[in-house]
């Protein structure tokens, strides 16, 4: 096809095996043309970071973005046409090599928006709940455990937020955001006032409900809070018959959030159990709930995980100390849903 005559030039790209087409615009990644077109293919972190959503180049040129480190992409990759969908840039037609996701998971279309800031409050001291309308469109629809990215000003690049919210038509999506010492979006998103107006695009991310007719297993640390009260509010919007844990870790009383919450609904629903635990706590006299690592904890009070559906968010070393707890108990690499952060 080559280039076209708009302003903003196009380019083709053919996705091998299966021969299906997907226009991409300059300056767009393969990722974000994947996903707008509702091509599903293996990603996570959309940021060059994790490597899920490496594809072969078969035919063309392209610009691979200088975020892929050579921990993500090592040089006899590239050397051999490998690129990382979400951080390269198309310079011509381009045909690659990619293989297509059975997904399980509902697809929802990717919107630009626009939305207002109704309120910036507090979670503790350096995390905050974050509620914005959506102005245009008035609607996104999205699933639990989903994220959102968010144009900073002045950054080149979005950052992701997770929805700390189930959707719900009229739409106030809200995000649980941690300040980042010198992180630029996270400063902005912390520092925004109500009116303000703030813009990004659309549901992305693969870490949904998959299944409610098993024990379920929540996982959180920080601001992972987030997705992981997105799904809990899906999965209890619904009758839920099995049983349901939440381990929520932190460092300190002071890094705690919204646990009355989590504990009136342990008292509406004795098949959920939550569990918050602190892992700086010295002092017995302040805390005599649970001390220590999150993936302990887990596997202190769980004793058969085999056919238990997991969701995790956090930091790495917590999702990898805890995944090896899981496996140890007995779950399934595909029985595990994460994001890090
Ligand atoms: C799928 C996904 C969902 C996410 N959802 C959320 C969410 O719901 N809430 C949330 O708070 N964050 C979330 N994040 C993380 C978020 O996108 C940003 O990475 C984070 O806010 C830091 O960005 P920044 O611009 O403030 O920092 P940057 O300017 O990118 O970094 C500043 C410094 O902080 C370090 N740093 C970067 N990220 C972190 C971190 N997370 N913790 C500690 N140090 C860090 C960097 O190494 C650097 O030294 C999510 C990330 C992903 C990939
Ligand atoms: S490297 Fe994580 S999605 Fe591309």
């Amino acid at each position: 096809m080559g280039k076209s005559k708009m302003a903003i030039e196009t380019y083709e790209v053919t996705l091998e095996p299966s021969g299906r087409t997907m226009i991409v615009k300059e300056g767009q990644t393969l990722l974000d043309a994947a996903i707008r077109n509702g091509i599903q293919v293996a990603y996570g972190c959309r940021h060059g970071s994790c490597s899920a959503c490496k594809c072969q180049v078969l035919d063309g040129d392209y610009e691979i973005m200088d975020r892929v480190s050579e921990y993500s992409l090592m040089g006899f990759e590239r050397e051999e046409g490998f690129v990382l969908m979400c951080s390269t840039l198309v310079e011509s037609d381009l045909v690659i090599e990619v293989e297509m996701e059975e997904s399980n998971t509902a697809f929802f279309p990717v919107h630009d928006f626009e939305a207002e800031v109704v309120e910036n409050k507090q979670g503790t001291h350096d995390i905050h709940m974050i509620k914005l309308r959506l102005t245009d469109p008035l609607h996104i629809e999205y699933a639990s455990g989903q994220f959102f990215e968010i144009d900073i000003p002045g950054l080149d690049e979005t950052r992701a937020y997770s929805m700390a919210n189930k959707y719900k038509e009229g739409n106030i999506v809200e995000f649980h955001v941690k300040r980042v010492k010198d992180g630029k979006g996270s400063n902005y998103m912390c520092d925004l006032h109500v009116g303000d107006i703030v813009t990004g695009s659309g549901p992305y991310g693969k870490m949904q409900l998959r299944d409610r007719e098993k024990d379920l297993l929540f996982v959180a640390g920080g601001s992972g809070m987030a997705p992981i009260k997105s799904l809990l509010e899906q999965l209890f919007s619904e009758p839920f018959e099995h049983k349901a844990w939440f381990f929520y870790g932190a460092r300190t009383k002071n890094d705690l959030y919204l646990t009355e919450e989590w504990e009136e609904l342990a008292k509406q629903h004795p098949n959920f159990h939550f569990v918050p635990a602190l892992s700086d706590q010295d002092n017995p006299d302040e805390w005599n709930g649970e001390v220590g690592f999150i993936a302990d904890i887990i596997g202190r009070n769980l004793e058969n995980m085999k056919n238990m559906d997991a969701y995790l968010c956090g930091p790495p070393i917590m999702i990898e100390t805890t995944c090896d707890v899981l496996y140890k108990g007995g779950i399934k690499g595909n029985n595990i849903s994460f994001d890090e952060f």
